[in-house]
């Protein structure tokens, strides 16, 4: 018999509070290692991955799971888990205290429960599919905020492909649009920030199923929106996020659209600039 979505989350929980105390206890001792040029990886994401798959594979080993330290159980089961054992890595290796574990669990290919858990605060956000989200036990929801120009908003630059990467235009663009736009450097953060109002809305470009299960879950059951760049439907392969509190989320896809379509402000050169003062 399958299980309600919301019978994960006392487990879900209490498994990412495990691998947060074990993250805490690596932080600010690990040295730093290189996946690519920009792409780092510590000690620390091996052992929360390994934490984390330990404990599934005991609990439930008929479930299908990927983590992002290369962890793969692939049986065809119903259920399928996402984990990203420390996102925030890059801020994690320099002592910068932004990052959390992100637990996203499928059933039958749709979203079903989530947890994310940033140990530097001691808060979890958590949701299971039709009952809401919750950080820390209280209920949450994103914010009112009706217009771009009133919203502060967030974004991520995956180091992967970097000198490829457009992002920078819409970082400069919406700047201009909005109070600021942030970038702090965990994706499952960012969304879990959505969902209880600190941001008003998140975009980032190549994100991975392990980045975004948890915190699509989190951000859509506190009332948000998350499509893809043209308004599609979000799946867990889109490698495009924007999530907002829905109320600018079509505000913001118009602006995408200008953008993709090149109608952009420029800027003056640095030397115009310092002149103009
Ligand atoms: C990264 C963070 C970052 C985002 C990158 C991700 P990692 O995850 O979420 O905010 O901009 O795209 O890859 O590598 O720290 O788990
Ligand atoms: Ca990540
Ligand atoms: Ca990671």
């Amino acid at each position: 018999m399958s299980q309600a979505p919301a019978d994960f989350l006392a487990p879900m929980q209490q498994l990412a509070r495990e691998a947060g105390g074990l993250l805490m206890s690596f932080f600010g001792k690990v040295a730093i290692e290189y996946k690519g040029e920009a792409d780092l990886v510590t000690k620390a994401d091996r052992a929360s991955e390994k934490l984390i798959v330990e404990a599934i594979r005991k609990q439930w080993p008929d479930h299908d799971l990927v983590g992002e330290e290369g962890s793969r159980t692939e049986t065809g089961s119903d259920y399928r888990w996402y984990i990203d054992p420390l996102d925030g890595t890059t801020n994690f290796a320099h002592g910068y205290p932004v990052f959390c574990v992100s637990l996203g669990l499928e059933f039958r290919g749709e979203l079903f429960a989530g947890v994310i858990y940033d140990p530097t605060r001691d808060e979890m956000f958590c949701a299971a599919k039709g009952a809401g989200a919750r950080m820390n036990n209280h209920q949450i929801h994103v914010s009112q905020t009706p217009l771009l120009k009133e919203s502060l908003i967030a974004t991520g630059f995956p180091s992967r492909k970097r000198h490829q990467n457009p992002n920078i235009n819409f970082y400069h663009q919406l700047t201009l649009r909005s109070h600021g736009v942030r970038r702090a450097g965990s994706a499952a953060l960012d969304l879990c920030y959505v969902a209880c109002g600190r941001y008003d809305a998140f975009w980032e470009f190549n994100l991975n199923s392990w980045d975004t299960a948890a915190g699509v879950l989190i951000a859509q059951e506190a009332g948000g929106k998350v499509t893809n760049f043209s308004n599609g439907p979000f799946t867990i392969d889109s490698a495009q996020v924007m999530a907002s509190n829905g109320l600018l989320h079509d505000e913001l896809l118009k602006e995408f659209a200008a953008i993709f379509a090149g109608r952009v402000e420029g800027l003056p050169t640095a030397e115009e600039y310092l002149k103009s003062r």
